[in-house]
């Protein structure tokens, strides 16, 4: 049976700010991924392998069994709809408050716009969760699906408002923009592929315990 344990992670703030959690549970990576090329890392433990991917892909990883494990943001698995994920942490470092990428999902756009369009256009990379919000008001809007530098589009007039993620606001700020609804506070979730929880049962059972202590010390 193959008993190691794969943990889908992305570069940056994900993995940076899940890095002292993965020590406190005994899992310390060989290599920093901003500055290897390298897509597999090893780790102190010779049955722990890191694979480092897109934010957007861990859910996919995780679901077809490729991980075991991930790290995700909330955006992320509300995007993706968490089918064959359990998750069952809400990642954070509860001695200083703090929960790894916290950001919240909001509509952003110039404070005063009249495009005078019929339908509102909202642009976005999260079109499920965009869709799903605007369904749940009644309101039709046309969405157009971007991959990044949302806050462009209301600039340059390709949409009346963007669907983001906000965290201190600057980028909005810098871009003559304003948040003006909240759709969801967003976090960083552990995801689970629902067969390995099943094959390998006592090692991922282990591992959220250690990393739910980690993020309760
Ligand atoms: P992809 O590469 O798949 O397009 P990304 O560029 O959004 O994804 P990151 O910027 O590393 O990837 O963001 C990872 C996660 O961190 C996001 O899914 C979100 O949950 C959270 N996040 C994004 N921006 C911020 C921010 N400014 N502050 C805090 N958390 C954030
Ligand atoms: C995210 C998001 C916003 C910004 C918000 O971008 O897409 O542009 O952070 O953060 P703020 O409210 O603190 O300014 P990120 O920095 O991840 O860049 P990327 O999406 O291009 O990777």
């Amino acid at each position: 049976m193959n008993d190691t344990l794969t943990i889908a992670l992305s570069k940056g703030r994900i993995f940076k700010e899940t890095l002292p959690l993965l020590a406190a549970a005994g899992i310390t990576p060989a290599d920093d991924p901003d500055s290897s090329r390298k897509l597999i890392l090893d780790t102190n433990r010779d049955d722990v392998k890191l694979v480092i991917i897109r934010a957007s892909d861990v859910p996919t990883y995780v679901c077809y069994g490729a991980a075991d494990v991930g790290v995700a943001g909330k955006d992320v698995l509300m995007e993706h709809g968490g089918e064959g994920l359990y998750e069952p942490l809400d990642l954070k470092i509860a001695r200083w408050d703090l929960k790894i990428a916290r950001c919240r999902l909001m509509v952003a756009g110039p404070e005063h716009s009249d495009s005078g369009r019929r339908r509102m256009r909202i642009a976005t990379k999260y079109i499920n969760s965009t869709r799903r919000y605007y369904a749940d008001r009644r309101e039709q809007v046309e969405i157009i699906k971007l991959y990044g530098s949302m806050e462009l589009a209301p600039i340059v007039g390709l949409a009346d408002r963007i669907v983001d993620v906000v965290d201190t606001g600057n980028t909005l700020k810098a871009n003559g923009l304003k948040p003006l609804e909240h759709i969801a506070d967003i976090s960083s979730r552990l995801v689970v592929n629902k067969a390995s929880m099943k094959m390998k049962h006592a090692r991922i059972t282990d591992f959220i315990d250690k990393l739910r202590a980690a993020c309760e010390n």
